[in-house]
């Protein structure tokens, strides 16, 4: 793999401030987005009213947890433009995200913040190994979905070619990857299984594409799909985070010579992390839910908002700001089996270190008697159609989950092609219990 580490001089000159530089600009910035969001936005103005607090109480970072959380239900009840700070007609842009049941979660933006959120894209790029004159063929889904219009965006800025494939007819990604030559992909990693699958079925070898950087996020992601990736295309897989209600993709990126976790663009987003029971910040360094303040938005200001991301917050390493943790998972995801906690994520790694196993995944919850069990469809590669390695196969994926979670989930081995492939976000859980 190349080295793509960027030149100090490309960077941005908050990239490479001192803490102390970014703290004094954090605490200006968040003066004016606590003013902003109670002067602008009832919910808030009530909300802090109710909690006895107001903007001119923070005087240091610390003071922040003072103020009230938001979350996602908040926003579900201003539906749709109730959480706007500014007239509607300032507002450029509108994203939403689906909720899985009714109506969606709606977000604006003004055009100086489609601005900024296109300069955290292209900066995320950037320490992703992508360089202005590259070709960027983006595969995440454009529409509501924040995912294609803002990898859209950041790479004009960037200075790229854009090819806007958008998600879906895998054939076709193939053949545009092959025929424009992009430096760069951006898609979902379980979309990027597909693609790869596409390669294979094509006869086509993914380690002769002209692919560089894969930039992976809307979903969790393991090392050790990272190294199967890399290994695949012979290319760097970095990690890039984001969520609607704080911007978009863009939030936090990984940086190419490290990839040790993704620096937070704190200059824009100020995180904390909280016990996700008791809402209280945990001390430096410990796990916990992640929660963001935005510091410069103007549409849509968010004041301490309750992601559900499970992460920890790191010190800088190749950037001045702070890295957190790859995510583990979402509380929401969390998957609570005859009282073991487990994710997703760690059914991945299981998966990934099976040889024989192909990558892809899902998990099947269901009532068995009266005790919830679970049962993880996978498939073998290709060449692997004996039904004796099969059932290894299985039993050895079966030992592995035990050894890392100590209970005995049954596991299913489909034909190839049987488990259901991501178009974008991957559908890993499917809950059979009956509702209660
Ligand atoms: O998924 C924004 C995005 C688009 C990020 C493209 C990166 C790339 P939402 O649809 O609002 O926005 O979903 C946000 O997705 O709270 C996380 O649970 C999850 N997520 C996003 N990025 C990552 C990541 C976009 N790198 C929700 N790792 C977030 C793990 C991620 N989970």
């Amino acid at each position: 793999m190349k080295d793509l580490t960027p030149e100090r001089s490309s960077l941005d000159p908050i990239e490479v401030a001192s803490r102390d530089e970014i703290e004094a600009l954090q605490l200006e910035r968040l003066k004016w987005s606590l003013r902003h969001a109670y002067d602008n936005v009832a919910l808030y103005r009530e909300r802090f009213d109710a909690a006895g607090v107001h903007p001119d109480d923070l005087v240091s970072l610390a003071d922040l947890a003072k103020f009230p959380f938001t979350v996602k239900d908040d926003l579900r009840a201003q539906y749709p433009f109730g959480m706007f700070a500014v007239p509607r007609d300032q507002i450029a842009r509108v994203h939403a995200s689906s909720g899985t049941t009714g109506k969606p979660t709606v977000v604006g933006y003004t055009a100086g913040d489609v601005d900024i959120w296109a300069q955290v894209v292209a900066r995320s790029m950037r320490a992703s190994g992508t360089r202005p004159g590259d070709i960027v063929h983006v595969a995440y889904g454009y529409g509501l979905f924040t995912g294609g219009l803002g990898a859209h965006y950041g790479a004009e800025k960037l200075g790229c070619t854009v090819v806007p494939v958008s998600g879906g007819m895998t054939p076709r990604q193939v053949m545009l990857i092959e025929d424009f030559k992009p430096s760069t992909i951006m898609v979902t990693p379980s979309y990027m299984l597909n693609i790869l699958e596409e390669y294979r079925r094509q006869g086509l070898d993914p380690k002769a594409s002209s692919l560089n950087v894969g930039i992976f996020g809307a979903e969790p992601w393991t090392n050790a799909m990272r190294a199967e990736v890399e290994a695949a295309f012979d290319m760097h897989a970095v990690d890039i985070y984001g969520l609607s209600e704080v911007m978009g993709p863009g939030v936090a990126n990984e940086c190419v010579e490290t990839k040790d976790g993704l620096h937070i663009w704190e200059d824009h987003f100020y995180p904390e992390i909280v016990d996700p029971e008791t809402g209280e910040p945990v001390p430096e360094g410990e796990l916990g839910e992640l929660v963001f303040t935005t510091l410069t938005k103007e549409g849509m200001p968010v004041i301490r908002y309750r992601t559900r991301d499970l992460t920890r917050l790191l010190p800088g390493t190749a950037r001045t700001m702070r890295r957190m943790e790859k995510i583990t998972g979402r509380s929401d995801d969390m998957i609570i089996l005859r009282g073991v906690n487990l994710f997703p994520t760690q059914i991945e790694e299981a998966l990934l270190a099976t040889e024989g196993l192909a990558p892809h995944f899902q998990i099947e919850l269901f009532r068995e008697g009266r005790m919830d069990a679970m049962r993880v469809h996978v498939e073998p590669l290709l060449g692997h159609s004996d039904a004796v390695e099969q059932a290894d196969l299985g039993a050895e994926l079966q030992r592995r989950i035990k050894d890392m979670i100590g209970l005995t989930v049954a596991v299913e081995l489909a034909e190839p092609g049987g488990v259901e492939r991501s178009q974008g976000k991957a559908r890993r859980v499917v809950d059979n219990r009956p509702k209660p």
